[in-house]
């Protein structure tokens, strides 16, 4: 049993009125909902196959292990799908502070991901750490992406200057496409070391292939229980097309009701956890990218899309909470609990004549967080407000491989719905190739000349102080 809960009571009528959703409306998505369970157990879906690569996993655990024994520090050059899981994978089941230790229960090199190409970001890493000791893990699927391979060439030249060109290449590892791409080429040329990313696995499903695994097992996750809990979620899935069975479908459905039959556009995730906080992060780009599609599999233009976004309990409830509460009706919140923290905080008895003091004093953080998890859940539902919540009993690398695995395939699920190519990103791909021309790559000429005619500021309507 992976104990893992989804709760779906608060988005239903009986809970929220008008704004849940109703049995006359699940009963008219069934043909739908068979139709898009059938389609996802026919489709050769390159992510499913993941959880069950452990011949990988043992390559990596090796590779990983050599690493953390040469370096003090680990570098993930990637962004989107090529960092966000990484990022998600260490803060959900490292330790909190763990770059800030220098000894157990940090398990290997300090982590660092700096998916920006913002100049002073770089220019601090480079401050931050020492060459001689530090490994850089170049991740992108197409090799081409402009903001991981200028990091590549500023990181390459550095290590070039400091440790000489042969020396350099040590301190690199390619994990790109394993035949396409510039980038393989290069990796065949120079030598670099590298892993492959699967060519039918996209960015942001790539999290369980060697795009996560390198940075998790470098830093100590055991790699092997991440993919067991998803194979045990992937098995789970497979099992049944019904809904109230499967909890990824079951999910895709009333999402998707929420969107098209309620107005819910906005979707939430909510972690009341500080572990789960950039799973918030990466669910936003695996959803968003996902399901953002202005046509249809017809060609119709549709502009579909459920906007994910993401607050974190109880910090939010000081800032946006108000709005969820009373603003528009066009929110579902997500909540994300753990039943059983790691550690436990008790809160000491002190000043036990103030009565804002006193009622605190013998319980713990553990009770509170969850406490004020419910009272929000409570206070959103009596407002109309919908919302549901995924409870883990405890964060550990089998529940966050299933909690992964689940919100893919919830995903691959609303895209069947959504009737769109969950799978592609052309709006991302728009995006990349005007960069592509602005910065005067072979070939995007006409791109660049798009963008410098398309973006000619009207200078009337531009305030200069
Ligand atoms: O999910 C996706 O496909 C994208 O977000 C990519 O991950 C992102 O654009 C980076 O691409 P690449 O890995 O090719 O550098």
């Amino acid at each position: 049993m992976l104990n893992i809960r989804y709760d779906f009571n608060n988005l239903m009528a009986e809970r929220v009125g008008d704004h849940g959703i109703g049995e006359a409306e699940l009963k008219m998505l069934t043909p739908k909902l068979e139709a898009a369970a059938n389609a996802i157990e026919k489709a050769p879906l390159g992510f499913r196959k993941l959880p069950y690569n452990t011949k990988l996993a043992d390559e990596i655990a090796v590779l990983a292990s050599e690493i953390q024994e040469r370096a003090d520090n680990f570098v993930v050059v990637g962004i989107g799908g090529s960092a966000l899981g990484n990022i998600a994978l260490h803060s959900a089941l490292n330790h909190p502070e763990y770059n800030h230790l220098i000894r157990p229960p940090r398990r290997g090199p300090r982590l660092f991901v700096p998916d920006n190409v913002d100049p002073d970001r770089i220019n601090g890493l480079l401050d931050a750490v020492d060459l001689e000791d530090t490994v850089f893990n170049v991740v992108t699927k197409s090799g081409g992406t402009a903001e991981t391979m200028s990091e590549f060439l500023v990181f390459r030249e550095a290590l070039i200057k400091k440790l000489g060109n042969d020396r350099a290449v040590e301190h690199i590892v390619i994990t790109t496409d394993p035949e396409k791409g510039e980038l393989r080429e290069i990796v065949k040329k120079f030598g670099y070391k590298s892993l492959p990313i699967p060519p039918d696995v996209g960015g942001r499903f790539s999290v369980l292939s060697a795009v996560g695994l390198l940075s998790a097992a470098v830093t100590g996750i055991d790699i092997h229980a991440l993919l067991k809990g998803a194979a045990e979620m992937d098995e789970i899935c497979k099992k049944s097309k019904k809904i109230w069975e499967n909890p990824a479908l079951t999910g895709a459905a009333l999402h998707y009701l929420m969107d098209k039959a309620k107005g819910k556009n906005i979707q939430i995730m909510m972690p009341y956890s500080h572990a789960l906080r950039d799973v918030a992060d990466w669910f936003r780009q695996l959803w968003a990218e996902s399901l953002g599609k202005s046509i249809d599999r017809s060609g119709r233009i549709v502009h579909t899309g459920q906007t994910p976004e993401k607050a974190v309990g109880t910090t939010d409830q000081h800032s946006v909470m108000q709005l969820y509460i009373e603003g528009p009706f066009d929110k579902v919140v997500t909540f994300l609990m753990v039943e059983d923290f790691r550690t436990t905080v008790t809160i000491p008895h002190a000043f036990e004549e103030y009565e804002a003091v006193k009622y605190l004093g013998g319980h713990t953080m553990n009770e509170l967080i969850n406490a004020e998890q419910r009272a929000t859940e409570l206070a959103l539902t009596q407002s109309g407000k919908p919302n549901c919540a995924i409870r883990l009993k405890k964060v550990d690398e089998r529940s966050v491989g299933a909690l992964l695995y689940l919100l893919e395939m919830q995903t691959a699920y609303a895209g069947e719905l959504f009737d769109i190519n969950a799978f592609d990103q052309p709006g991302v791909e728009l995006g990349k190739n005007f960069t592509y021309g602005l910065m005067g790559r072979k070939g995007y000429d006409a791109k660049r000349k798009e963008v410098e005619q398309g973006s000619k500021p009207n200078a009337k309507l531009v305030v200069q102080v």
